[in-house]
């Protein structure tokens, strides 16, 4: 990034963010939107939101349900994504539409759909009108994700679940992963002797595979995700 900076016009662009399939209703008289405007609000207790323009039709759906479910798609879902984000549920089914499996949610009445390898029950907690849209705030009470994406000891890699992402108008895949969280303190595992290698920035002598000082251990080791012993940053 060589070039200098140009100012742009106030707006929304924060990227990348997760097009949510977000789910409301209950089972049998459910409806399915896109929505980007979602994110996390607390870690303790889970919190989330959900932004959503009055005039949908899933807008009155959740007012009157007061629950919804984020459903986390992943790339092949993307034509989907897109076509609930156009369409109305009020003149199509769309999950019939779009080839969409309802599941039965653990403690929500709108479904889980069973494509999406990651999904947020959630109950709202508060409305609040924020200009074009409004804001429900909303307490994630049980979240389940598709055992695919786990390995035998209960991790989670994200990488099998193939996340979609939304940036500004377009739709992409996550590219490679590039480190965890705390990774930017592993002490280097051998202490090198060449020149050039003490010449380098110390971060770029740091070991690029496991951390040398954050070997798993019989607590953490293979801890299912969001029960680990140390912080995570969230
Ligand atoms: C990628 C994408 C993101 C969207 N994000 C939002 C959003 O955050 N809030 C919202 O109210 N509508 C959003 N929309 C628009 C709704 O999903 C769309 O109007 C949908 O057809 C509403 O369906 P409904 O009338 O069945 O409720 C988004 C659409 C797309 C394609």
């Amino acid at each position: 990034m060589k070039k200098g900076r140009k100012s742009l016009s106030p707006g929304t662009l924060l990227a990348p963010i997760p097009p949510a399939m977000v789910t409301v209703g209950d089972f049998e008289n459910s409806n399915v939107l896109t929505v980007a405007w979602t994110g996390i609000l607390a870690t303790q207790p889970p919190k989330t939101y959900v932004s959503i323009r009055p005039s949908r039709h899933s807008y009155g759906m959740l007012k009157e349900g007061g629950e919804f479910v984020i459903n986390l798609p992943p790339v092949s879902l993307a034509r989907e994504v897109d076509f609930v984000g156009i369409y109305t549920g009020k003149k199509v089914d769309k999950f019939e539409k779009c080839h969409l499996t309802k599941k039965k949610s653990e403690k929500v009445a709108p479904p889980t759909i069973a494509e999406c390898p990651i999904a947020l029950e959630c109950r709202v907690s508060e409305v609040i009108p924020m200009g074009s849209h409004d804001v429900f705030m909303a307490d994630i009470l049980s979240v389940s994700c598709s055992e695919e994406i786990l390995d035998s000891d209960g991790k989670m890699h994200f990488e099998r679940a193939d996340l979609l992402a939304y940036a500004h108008g377009e739709y992409y895949s996550l590219g490679e992963r590039v480190g965890r969280f705390g990774f930017s303190t592993d002490k280097p595992e051998k202490k090198t002797e060449s020149k050039d290698e003490n010449k380098k920035p110390f971060y770029e002598n740091a070991p690029k595979g496991k951390s040398a000082r954050r070997k798993p251990t019989d607590k953490n080791k293979g801890a299912p995700h969001g029960k680990r012993k140390r912080g995570d940053g969230k």
